[in-house]
């Protein structure tokens, strides 16, 4: 039905890897772990999939996570993606991980690594899709763990191409990290932030001052604030938007209250991306079907955003 949004060739910019944990792989990682889950099946966890707000998705997508145990794990997880990837015509992505999620439970950074990086160096050999990993710090824990996890990350420092800043936004405003994110560009990462998703416009301007980002993660309330939106637009930083969450995640009450479209036609560089897909609806085309669906984007609107995904690549 949306071929020919399939068809297009696009690059994704916002995807966290242990969100396109889909349930049926999460049950049987479960089982191959031997770890028993709160829910009785595949229906009764997707039927919990409602949220309210960023906090409420994230207690489960954490909740989830702890069935990713080995190297293999990893793997599964990565390939399955990368698969999705293929379906859709994502020709090049740029996937987050959460580093802090693993090594708090105890799982080795190196297992986590390992078997991501190897379902990404299968997926250009096998697949022919290009990528570039970044690593996410999750700004509800410290600076100073955030610290620690880049000195593990310096040791795998050709496995990333930029570091990034996740999970719970409002009251952990990128200031807190600017030593951390100096740092990582002192030793040559590009860096990119969450900001302005439930955060005000203040986040990004910070993202952008103290962070010195490539681009902003999200940025939709950055519509509040016209100056801001003057320099996005002045300086072309791209936005990776992600309609589906927005809605599931009640930043925007309905797709058709969405503002990505406008901030398209006012010259600000949106892209289109699924966030947590196994969570929220769906992969890349999803999201695009759902702007056709309830904005009516058009043909040329589509490429646009398509051609956006492939110019704001980092590498
Ligand atoms: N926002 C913040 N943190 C996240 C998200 C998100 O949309 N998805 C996974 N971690
Ligand atoms: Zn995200």
């Amino acid at each position: 039905m949306y071929d020919w949004l399939n068809a297009l060739p696009k690059a994704e910019l916002h995807l966290h890897l242990e969100g396109s944990l889909e349930p049926e792989l999460l049950f049987a990682l479960a089982e191959r772990n031997g770890i028993a889950l709160p829910w009785p099946d595949v229906d009764s966890l997707r039927s919990a999939y409602a949220f309210n707000n960023l906090q409420e998705f994230l207690d489960l997508y954490y909740r989830g996570a702890d069935v990713l145990r080995t190297e293999q794990d990893f793997y599964d997880l990565t390939w399955a993606y990368l698969q999705k990837c293929k379906a859709q015509n994502v020709i090049h992505t740029e996937p987050f991980f959460d580093p802090q999620t693993h090594t708090d439970r105890g799982i080795p950074f190196e297992v986590v690594l390992t078997g991501i990086s190897q379902a990404l160096k299968d997926g250009r050999e096998r697949l022919g899709i290009s990528s570039g990993l970044i690593l996410s710090f999750l700004r509800h824990l410290s600076e100073e763990e955030a610290q620690k996890t880049l000195d593990q990350a310096l040791v795998y420092r050709n496995a990333f191409i930029a570091v990034g800043l996740d999970s719970s936004e409002k009251g952990h405003p990128p200031s807190k990290f600017q030593r951390v994110f100096d740092r990582a560009r002192a030793e040559g990462f590009l860096t990119v932030a969450h900001a302005g998703e439930e955060g005000p416009p203040a986040y990004i301007w910070e993202a952008l001052d103290l962070l010195k980002v490539s681009r902003i993660d999200h940025g939709v309330r950055a519509a509040e604030d016209p100056r801001l939106l003057d320099r996005l637009i002045e300086e072309q930083i791209p936005l990776t938007v992600c309609p589906l969450s927005n809605v599931k995640l009640c930043v925007f009450e309905d797709m058709s209250r969405h503002n990505i479209l406008e901030l398209l036609e006012m010259g600000v560089k949106v892209t289109v991306n699924s966030d947590d897909p196994a969570y929220f609806g769906g992969y890349v085309t999803e999201n695009f079907a759902a702007l056709h669906e309830s904005l009516g984007m058009s043909q040329d609107q589509a490429r646009r955003l398509a051609q956006n995904s492939l110019d704001a690549r980092l590498v």
